[in-house]
């Protein structure tokens, strides 16, 4: 079979730009489509609004292959295979929100009912949708008027983070395809082979590694596999929380005990870095989904259900450590908050969990000054209280405590001897993230409180 040429992305959001991107840079040639012209429009004028190294360095090696528009008509019309890429973000009682996949099935079922096809579209569900979302996106296509020949629906979960998404698209862990039909997993095979066979011209060197493992599989498992993989991780990260409340009780030091543990190959080292938790818009929304989706059918998940649980006890710790060292009240102390994004390398503030402590500060009272190199004006927007700082000294000026939330190198690399002269007594610095030398912290006259460090 011939490998896919003609292929659009529906979104161009975070992973639909990125796929777009990548897939371009593999030699498609791919049309972004969006419904917000103002994104296009910026897109056109080679506006990235994303902050994703090695994007604009992709974009500019194939940017004759990469189209933006808004009009899908067309677009449906000439390709061979459309990315379903549009937010699914979550509700307040863990269900999905999939009203930006219905619109784009219904349209694309429009489009395909008003036409003759030689081979069906293939639709690839790249937005993290339930369990049962091939099938649905299917129904929606048939309900906006698709022929039952014109189109083959395919799961491809992503497994993108965000500030790492070109490199984790282009060298993958794997690449998992769920579908019914073998025409439309061929199709996506051949789509994919650059990749499996690490076949392209790498954008950096050295090259991380070779053979890229393809799982087939059909529409459930792979939709399910992209849950489990992120309640893994989270869980894992709530592991090593618990952990490390374990470690203060005993004076042992987390990080130890992680490069312990994680040396373990059935363990591994990665995501056991303890703090004040996971955020993010991926993470919590898709933790919720998967206890609701369990709940649906009658069925509990406490290892999830916990894993929340101390994930969010971990920013309450952060509040609670503040407010005990200011001696037990925050009304009119003021806190510096250290990052914002939900991580460095991000200006996304979405389950941003330096968002919640700011918000908990607030609500007891403290005066709170928010440090972020790229959204401490949008924080401010979100949190009605947060005075946003440019610069970290402008935060900490007066505070009698800080949080680091956030690792952001330019929070690492604190001048710590300039910090405690701005700051006032008890000059509390609770790091969040265990980012600072807690010796060189106390050496510059701070007092230093990180996660499970003795
Ligand atoms: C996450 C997954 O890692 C991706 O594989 C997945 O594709 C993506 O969600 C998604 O579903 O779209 P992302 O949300 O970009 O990616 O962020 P992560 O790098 O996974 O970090 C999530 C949160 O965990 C952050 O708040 C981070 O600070 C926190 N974290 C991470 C820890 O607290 N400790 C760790 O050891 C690692």
């Amino acid at each position: 079979m011939v490998a896919p040429r003609r292929v659009a992305v529906v979104g161009a959001g975070h992973v639909g730009l990125v796929t777009a991107a990548c897939l371009a840079y593999l030699g498609c040639e791919v049309t972004a489509v969006d419904s917000d012209l103002r994104k296009v429009e910026a897109l056109r004028r080679g506006n990235l609004y994303l902050h994703e190294p090695h994007l604009r360095d992709i974009l500019d090696a194939c940017r004759e292959r990469v189209r933006f528009t808004t009009d899908l008509e067309p677009v449906v019309l000439a390709s061979e295979v459309l990315f379903v890429a549009v937010g699914t973000p979550g509700r307040a009682d863990g269900s999905v929100d999939l009203s930006g996949v219905e619109g784009v099935a219904r349209g694309v079922g429009r489009v395909l009912g008003g036409a003759g096809r030689e081979r069906p579209l293939v639709v690839v569900n790249k937005s993290t949708v339930p369990v049962g979302g091939g099938d649905y996106v299917s129904r929606l296509l048939r309900e906006g008027g698709a022929g039952e020949g014109s189109f083959r629906v395919v799961s491809n979960p992503e497994f993108l983070r965000e500030g790492s998404a070109v490199l984790d698209t282009l060298f993958p862990d794997r690449v998992v395809l769920g579908g019914e039909s073998e025409e439309a997993l061929e199709i996506m095979r051949e789509l994919y082979r650059p990749i499996v066979e690490q076949s392209f011209p790498s954008p950096i060197e050295p090259r991380p590694k070779r053979e890229v493992p393809l799982i087939v599989t059909d529409l459930a498992s792979a939709e399910t596999i992209k849950y489990a993989a992120n309640a893994f991780l989270a869980t894992k990260i709530s592991f090593i929380n618990e952990i490390s409340r374990f470690c203060e009780l005993v004076g042992a030091d987390v990080g130890e005990v992680a490069r312990g543990i994680g040396l373990d190959h059935r363990i591994g080292g990665a995501f056991l870095e303890a703090g004040i938790g996971w955020g993010g818009s991926c993470f919590p929304k898709d933790v919720a989904a998967l206890r609701a989706m369990a709940g649906d059918q009658g069925l509990g998940m406490p290892l999830l259900a916990a894993a929340e649980e101390v994930n969010l006890a971990q920013r309450r710790e952060a509040v609670c450590r503040v407010r005990s060292a200011l001696g037990g009240s925050l009304e009119g102390e003021r806190v510096a908050l250290l990052g914002l994004s939900f991580k460095p390398g991000t200006e996304d503030l979405r389950g941003s969990p330096a968002l919640e402590i700011a918000a908990l500060l607030i609500m007891e009272g403290a005066r709170v000054a928010g440090y972020d190199p790229v959204s401490a004006k949008e924080a401010a927007r979100r949190v009605p209280g947060l005075e946003p700082c440019h610069d970290p000294y402008s935060a900490l000026e007066d505070a009698r405590a800080a949080v680091v939330a956030t690792a952001w190198e330019e929070v690492r690399a604190l001048d710590l001897v300039r910090a405690a002269a701005i700051m006032r007594e008890p000059r509390l610095l609770v790091d969040g993230r265990n980012a600072l030398d807690p010796e060189e912290v106390r050496a510059a006259g701070l007092l230093y409180s990180g996660f499970g460090r003795g």
